[in-house]
Order: structure tokens, then C-alpha cells, then sequence
């Protein structure tokens, strides 16, 4: 590990809990439903490979990123279970993704008539999105759906293998407006003169809230983390889960300021008595942001919050007392009965968890935990 990296600031990947929390989802899903391990945004920062590896090891026959580069960097990897982009992609680029095994996201007839030029022998399998009430990806016209239909069958280099939505409201007590989403969706199925093999709708919490029964595969992304979608329905969903990411760094310098002594950038920190402070090699290069200020993070197994404004690669902690350099400070994680959770960081930011996690870069390495001992480490700058 010490050989990996050079940098006293690192993410802990406890993939142990990634696998356990997918075999504990699972127990509540109906059987035979497929399970999408959503991957994109690098596993929610979690790491794309890693990731991808144990949920399909726990279970998980599908994956699901954003966009075509991501599938196109798990293929290049070895993965070869079916991966779906859930966003737009160039019509261009419809034959390197049928090359390639890899399903795209259509939600227009002109795609379709477009992508045709560029599809060779392979076929490109279409999960068509319908735009039930998120405004943003999707049909909305069930004639145009019809019309995507037509064009597909006359095509026997294209093939609708799968029909979805996405819940707006899912996360949400108030069932009302994802009901009326789920019913809008449920009527669009009745175009198809053929019903596509797969018909899938629901994310984390839309899995666990709703009624699934029409549906033979869920999208889970934040739940296989370990984190609840949201403090609304966390009583609802499936438990234990896991988080599985932890952020810890050392203490590089420990220092005593006096009484009037300033910290950091705009000198917006002021000693009100002699207090010691330590430096922390983090800052918002590594996506620990600038409103991190006054968060508070575990020195040790002490408390102890952020003073001075963030720095690109640094930020500075008021001890309760003098620690020796090198101490570890967890950012996320557990110690002894204290711990900080993604949440804690996206409550005190005003954001949420998912984004919380998707924020920390590349330039943190990371290690992967399996059967609890160390099993790989990854550093980007390597
Ligand atoms: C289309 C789609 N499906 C599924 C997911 C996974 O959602 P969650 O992380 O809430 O499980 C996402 C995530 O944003 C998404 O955009």
C-alpha cells in the first residue's frame, strides 16, 4: 500500500458491504428480477471496475452507466455482461455500441431513421425511454413511440429489447405523483405490438415503494453503496445496509497558534485563545469542497471541526488537544461509537449524498477491502 501512493489522504471501498448490501436488496425484489448494478459517475466515486466486479459477483446481471465512454472503458476492462447507457448518445456511434454488445437509450423516432446509416451487420439492442413526468429523457408522444417501433421492426439490425422510465418522486413518502407516473408508463406498454423482453422503471427507492409487478428489472445505484435515498422513507427500504466508502487522511503538521493568530486564505479564521491546528492533506482539488468549512471530522476519535477556508489541496483542523503528526482523521467512516456519513457532509453543504460522493476525484486513491483485508489499491496517477 505504502509503495501504491505517496499521499496521506485516501478512500476506503469496503466491497464486502457493495455484495452484501446487493444480497440484501435482492431479498425483497420478486424472483427473477434482473438487477442493473447503476455504475456511472465512476460508482458514484466508489470506482468503475471494482464496483462492477463485486455486484455482478453478488448477483447483479446487468450494467448501467450514463454515457457510451463509460461502457466503452468497462468492455475495454473484460466486462461482458450486457451494460446500458442510460443517457443520450450519437446516433454516429450506434454501430461501435452494437460492436460492442453495449444498449443504447433511444427516445426519438429521428434517432432511430439517423442511427440506421451507421449500423453494420451487428445489432444494436434499444431500451426505448419513455418520459413519464421527469422531463427529461424520453417519448412523450405515444404516436412517435409507435413510429420507433415501426422503423425498429422494419430493421433487423436493431431490436427493442427493453422499455423503461424514471421516477421522479420515488424517494418520496407522497406517492401520488410517481402513482400517476407508473400509470402513464403502464398505458405506453399497450403501443407495442410486441412486448420488449425487459420493462424496468425503478431505482433504489422506486424498487422498495411501489408496486413491481409489471416490471422484471430494477436500476440500483445509491442503495448498493449502502446509502438510503432518502431521510423520507429510510424506515422503507431494506436493512442493514452498508455504506461502503470511507475518506480518511493524516494530520501532516500539528502546530499551537496564539490567541489572534489567523488560518487559511482571507485570514477568515481567528484564534480566540491558544488552540492547536492541524494541517490535512485534502482540499477541494480532491472534491472536498470550500463549504466544507465548519464541518466537523474525527481527529483521532475526537471531534473536530474545519476552521479557515478550504484550500485546493489542504484544509485546517482546531484540535481539542495537542495530537501527534500523523494521526489519522476520519472524514467518512466509523470510529469507535462515533461516525460520519456522506450524508453528514451533504446536510451541512445543502446537497445531497449522491452528490457528495460523485464530487471526490480521481486524485484520491483509493483501497478495496474484500473478506475484510486489503485487495487491490488504485491510484489514477499511477
Ligand atoms: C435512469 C436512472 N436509473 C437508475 C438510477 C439509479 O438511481 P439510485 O441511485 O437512486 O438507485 C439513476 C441514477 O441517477 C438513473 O439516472
Amino acid at each position: 500500500m505504502i509503495n501504491e501512493f505517496h499521499r496521506d489522504t485516501w478512500i476506503e471501498v469496503d466491497l464486502d458491504a457493495i455484495q452484501a448490501n446487493i444480497r440484501q436488496l435482492s431479498k425483497r425484489l420478486k424472483q427473477n428480477t434482473v438487477i442493473m448494478a447503476v455504475v456511472k459517475a465512476n460508482a458514484y466515486g466508489h470506482g468503475y471496475l471494482e464496483v462492477a466486479e463485486a455486484a455482478l459477483d453478488a448477483g447483479a446481471e446487468w450494467l448501467a452507466v450514463a454515457f457510451l465512454d463509460e461502457a466503452l472503458f468497462l468492455r475495454k476492462h473484460g466486462f461482458t455482461a450486457p451494460i446500458l447507457v442510460l443517457g443520450a448518445t450519437r446516433p454516429d456511434d450506434a454501430g461501435l455500441a452494437a460492436a460492442h454488445g453495449i444498449r443504447l437509450t433511444v427516445f426519438s423516432a429521428d434517432w432511430i431513421r439517423s442511427a440506421r446509416e451507421f449500423l453494420k451487420e451487428d445489432t444494436l439492442q434499444i431500451h426505448l425511454k419513455i418520459d413519464t413526468g421527469m422531463g427529461r429523457l424520453g417519448f412523450t408522444d405515444l404516436k412517435e413511440l409507435k413510429e420507433a417501433e415501426t422503423v425498429i421492426t422494419d430493421d433487423s439490425r436493431m431490436n427493442i429489447e427493453g422499455v423503461f422510465t424514471h421516477f421522479a418522486t420515488a424517494d418520496e413518502q407522497d406517492r401520488t405523483y410517481a402513482d400517476q407516473q407508473q400509470e402513464r408508463f403502464l398505458a405506453c406498454l399497450d403501443v407495442f405490438e410486441k412486448k420488449p423482453a425487459m420493462i424496468h422503471a425503478s431505482n433504489s427507492a422506486g424498487a422498495f415503494l411501489r408496486d413491481n409487478a409489471a416490471f422484471n428489472a430494477v436500476r440500483f445505484g445509491i442503495s448498493m453503496y449502502g446509502l438510503v435515498p432518502s431521510g423520507d422513507i429510510s424506515s422503507e427500504m431494506p436493512a442493514p445496509l452498508t455504506p461502503a466508502l470511507s475518506l480518511y487522511t493524516k494530520m501532516v503538521q500539528v502546530k499551537k497558534l496564539k490567541a489572534g493568530d489567523k488560518v487559511s486564505y482571507g485570514a477568515t479564521y481567528t484564534a480566540e485563545q491558544d488552540e492547536w491546528i492541524a494541517t490535512l492533506p485534502i482540499g477541494y482539488a480532491d472534491g472536498w469542497i470550500r463549504q466544507m468549512q465548519g464541518f466537523e471530522v474525527l481527529a483521532g476519535e475526537y471531534r473536530a471541526e474545519i476552521v479557515g477556508r478550504v484550500c485546493m489541496d489542504q484544509c485546517m483542523i482546531r484540535l481539542p488537544f495537542e495530537m501527534k503528526e500523523g494521526t489519522v482523521v476520519t472524514l467518512v467512516g466509523n470510529v469507535s461509537n462515533d461516525r460520519i456519513l456522506l450524508d453528514d457532509i451533504a446536510a451541512h453543504n445543502g446537497t445531497i449524498h449522491y452528490e457528495s460522493a460523485c464530487l471526490l476525484t480521481a486524485r484520491v486513491p483509493r483501497i478495496y477491502r474484500k473478506n475484510g483485508a486489503i485487495e487491490k489499491v488504485f491510484n489514477h496517477l499511477k
